[in-house]
């Protein structure tokens, strides 16, 4: 009697383990995933931006943001999208949940907290949302105030006439990358 509670209790206590090791490994992908991510794009932005200019810049980004992401989830396992409330690119809209997870991260950050990363159960695994804040001037070249009547102002009209995200600040909340992590195969 007494051996097979206590053998119930380390399969309980086993188990947990396995829930929260699971926890902290999806947390741990979820976060070098983005990190990848963010230094990849904003690496080979910023480098064409000085090389080629940001027309050139624009151009890299629009063919190339969607299939790079697909290239960096591919190498992490994961699948990652970028989803914004003000989108460039209306491919980039966001679900009910995560406008809800950016709305507490702003009303946080009205309050100057900082948003922190989100990790939720799905039933395939887990999903980690990550905030992405303007924390580097070069995103303001092309997502703070542009002037509609320079060559950058105008090919980004010419390619997103419906764009809404321009005019941001340094600092504010730009939107956030949601990594997909399957646990289960
Ligand atoms: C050279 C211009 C340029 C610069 C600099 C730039 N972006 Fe963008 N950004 C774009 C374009 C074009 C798109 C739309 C294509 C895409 O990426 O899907 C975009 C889209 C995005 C999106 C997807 C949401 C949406 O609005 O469609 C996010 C998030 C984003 N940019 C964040 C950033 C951050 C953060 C920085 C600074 C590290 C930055 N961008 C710098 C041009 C730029």
């Amino acid at each position: 009697m007494k051996k097979s509670y206590c053998l119930a209790v380390i399969l309980l206590g086993t188990s947990l383990m396995g829930a929260s090791l699971n926890e902290t490994t999806a947390q741990q992908n979820g976060e070098s995933a983005s990190t990848a991510l963010v230094q990849k794009l904003g690496s080979q932005v910023k480098g064409i931006m000085q090389k080629e200019g940001p027309v050139e810049a624009v151009n890299f980004c629009s063919k190339n943001a969607i299939s790079l992401t697909h290239e960096v989830s591919k190498a992490h396992g994961v699948k990652m999208k970028r989803v914004t409330l003000q989108q460039r690119n209306p491919v980039n809209r966001p679900t009910t949940e995560e406008i809800n997870i950016m709305n507490r991260w702003m009303s946080e950050m009205a309050k100057a907290q900082q948003p922190t990363a989100v990790l939720t159960n799905t039933p395939t695994g887990f999903t980690y949302y990550k905030p992405l804040v303007i924390n580097n001037d070069v995103c303001l070249k092309c997502h703070g105030t542009v002037d509609s009547t320079t060559p950058l102002g105008q090919v980004l009209k010419a390619a997103y006439p419906n764009d809404r995200a321009t005019g941001y600040k340094m600092g504010d909340l730009r939107g956030m990358i949601v990594v997909d992590i399957p646990t289960v195969e």
